[in-house]
């Protein structure tokens, strides 16, 4: 059994997006599976925008971030899912990462630059949705924002291995296809995976 944080990145809060459904029916087959699972909506926490270093180095977290730092804490696996915009994560995305993610949570700066990482021990998985073929994205954008999560943000604090799925062509799926992906959601969720 494992213990499981589904972050939701989508900005949007009516929580009626395709990702939505697919954070759903990834945490339907999680319970199914026999795994803990606690979720945080990034849309619906209300939270400033990181300004400055010092703030990022020294500063608190917002007291609205906290119960997110404490899931993710918790978590032994951790699930992202957001949308691509403009070539990259939504910036209140980028925004709550920023805020979270901070020194002294994710890691530490030590001496003779070398970094102290906290969050070791926890496995990661992407989910992202795209407007473009998943294929486009991969192999004519070299998939870089999604490299840059992996590697800058996720695998710097000691997240490792991470897992992603990329869909495309997302707008007007059929619901054929639709249920396809759900169905391949439930089960990575019930996989723990
Ligand atoms: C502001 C904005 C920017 C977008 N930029 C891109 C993009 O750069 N590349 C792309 O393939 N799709 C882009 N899209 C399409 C979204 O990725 C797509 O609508 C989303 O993945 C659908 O998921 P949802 O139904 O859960 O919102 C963009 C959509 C919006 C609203």
């Amino acid at each position: 059994m494992r213990q499981i944080t589904i972050i939701q990145g989508h900005p949007d809060p009516a929580c009626n997006r395709l990702l939505h459904a697919m954070a759903d029916a990834y945490a339907e087959g999680a319970a199914a599976g026999g795994h803990e699972v606690r979720r945080v909506e990034v849309a619906k926490l209300d939270f400033p925008i990181l300004r400055t270093k010092e703030d990022f180095e020294k500063g608190t977290t917002p007291e609205a971030l906290k119960d997110a730092q404490d899931a993710i804490r918790w978590a032994d696996h951790l699930v992202f899912l957001y949308p691509l915009w403009l070539g990259d994560m939504p910036a209140l995305f980028k925004a709550f990462l920023e805020q979270t993610l901070r020194p002294g949570f994710a890691f530490d700066y030590l001496a003779g630059g070398k970094i102290e990482m906290h969050l070791t021990g926890k496995s990661a998985r992407i989910i992202l949705t795209m407007g473009m073929p998943a294929l486009a994205y991969r192999l004519w954008f070299g998939a870089h924002s999604l490299k840059s999560f992996e590697r800058n943000i996720l695998k710097f604090a000691g997240i490792r291995p991470v897992r992603r799925n990329l869909f495309g062509m997302v707008e007007g799926v059929s619901d054929t296809k639709r249920k396809k992906w759900l169905d391949e959601l439930r089960r990575l969720g019930r996989d723990g995976s």
